[in-house]
């Protein structure tokens, strides 16, 4: 496990707190992401007027984009409860049925995760999510018969960084799907002056243009390396963040301006270096930097992609020119060997 994701699942307890106060509670709170907001606003504006429950909804893309804080701002907004859980949390078809039976009409169930249900699991989702009913066997051989227990309306939000390995029975019971995209620099910026101000810190304009820079595109990034730069700043005892520090601190976390860290490097220094620039496959990447497949997959991939140092091609993936000019490799002479 690489220290992002280290930092992320063992966040401490003063991270744990904050990020409660982080997450923003209503639509027009959350930054950015303005197609998906406004759209939303539409679907959760037409269900409170007809009083209906809220189609079910499907968030998907990158970790830390901020899929489960719209699940809670979704059921903020239609003034309902939220009901949480997450795909492998759910191990028995009889785990579900009891978490829809105990749902009030028009409640929001958040499964995150949700690519990680078992099939049996999934299959209690199917009636639930299509007709508000639970199907339920009881009795045994001959005996045996289907009872049929009705539920209230509800909406179920499920969130995936995965939607491609989502089932399509399940994918098609979805009536919204919201597709989360990286931040651009201006909407990064602006989250991290709101958290400076939850932290009670001042931070200059150069600053947070700075560390929105090297964010990734990701919310939970310019969050964390806000905290860092803020550590940096106390330790020298400023009570402000300015644009000096912020570098300094930035390139002792050895996080270059393009937010790259030391496993995006080795990933594409491998490529180029060991297999030519590519195609090469994923599982030997993995293996080659010595991280897992989903990791990449997950993480690291889609940001390369969206940088333009890495190609997705039907015989594997391969580096960009752009990734030779980037990581100083001469292209043509290279490609020609
Ligand atoms: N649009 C936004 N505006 C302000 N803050 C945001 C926004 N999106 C995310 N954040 C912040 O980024 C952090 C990560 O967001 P969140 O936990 O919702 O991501 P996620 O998509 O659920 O990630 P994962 O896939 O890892 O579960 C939170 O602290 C949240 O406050
Ligand atoms: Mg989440």
């Amino acid at each position: 496990m690489d220290e992002r994701m280290m930092d992320d699942t063992l966040m401490n307890m003063e991270e744990a707190k904050t990020e409660l106060s982080l997450r923003p509670t209503l639509l027009h709170q959350y930054i950015g992401q303005n197609k998906l907001k406004n759209n939303l606003d539409v679907f959760i504006q037409a269900a409170k007027l007809r009083n209906e429950a809220l189609d079910h909804v499907l968030l998907y893309g990158p970790p830390g984009l901020g899929k489960t804080t719209l699940a809670n701002i979704i059921a903020n907004e239609l003034d309902v409860n939220i009901r949480t859980t997450s795909g492998p949390s759910i191990e028995r078809p009889g785990d579900l049925a009891a978490i829809l039976s105990s749902l009030n009409a028009g409640d929001v169930l958040f499964i995150d995760e949700i690519h990680r249900l078992s099939r049996v699991v999934e299959e209690i989702l199917y009636p639930a999510m299509e007709d508000f009913c639970l199907d339920i066997v009881v009795g045994k051989g001959e005996e045996a018969r289907s009872i049929r227990i009705d539920l209230p309306p509800f909406t179920l939000v499920g969130a995936t960084t995965r939607a491609g390995n989502l089932s399509a029975p399940l994918r098609d019971r979805f009536g919204v799907h919201l597709r989360l995209d990286y931040y651009d620099d201006k909407d990064l910026m602006e989250i991290i002056t709101r958290t400076a101000a939850v932290f009670e810190i001042d931070i200059d304009a150069d600053s947070a243009a700075e560390i929105a820079g090297r964010s990734r595109g990701t919310p939970r990034i310019a969050n964390r390396l806000l905290r860092r730069v803020r550590d940096f700043a106390q330790v020298i005892g400023d009570d402000y963040i300015e644009v000096s520090t912020t570098t300094r601190s930035l390139d002792m976390l050895q996080v270059d301006k393009h937010g790259l860290d030391h496993i995006d490097r080795k990933i594409m220094v491998n490529i180029i270096e060991r297999y030519n620039g590519g195609p090469v496959g994923l599982d030997t990447i993995a293996v080659s930097v010595g991280e897992e497949r989903v990791t990449i997959e997950d993480v690291y991939e889609p940001f390369l992609i969206q940088k333009g140092f890495l190609e997705r091609t039907t015989r594997g993936r391969q580096a960009t020119m752009h990734a030779y000019e980037h990581f100083n490799y001469p292209y043509s002479n290279e490609k020609r060997k």
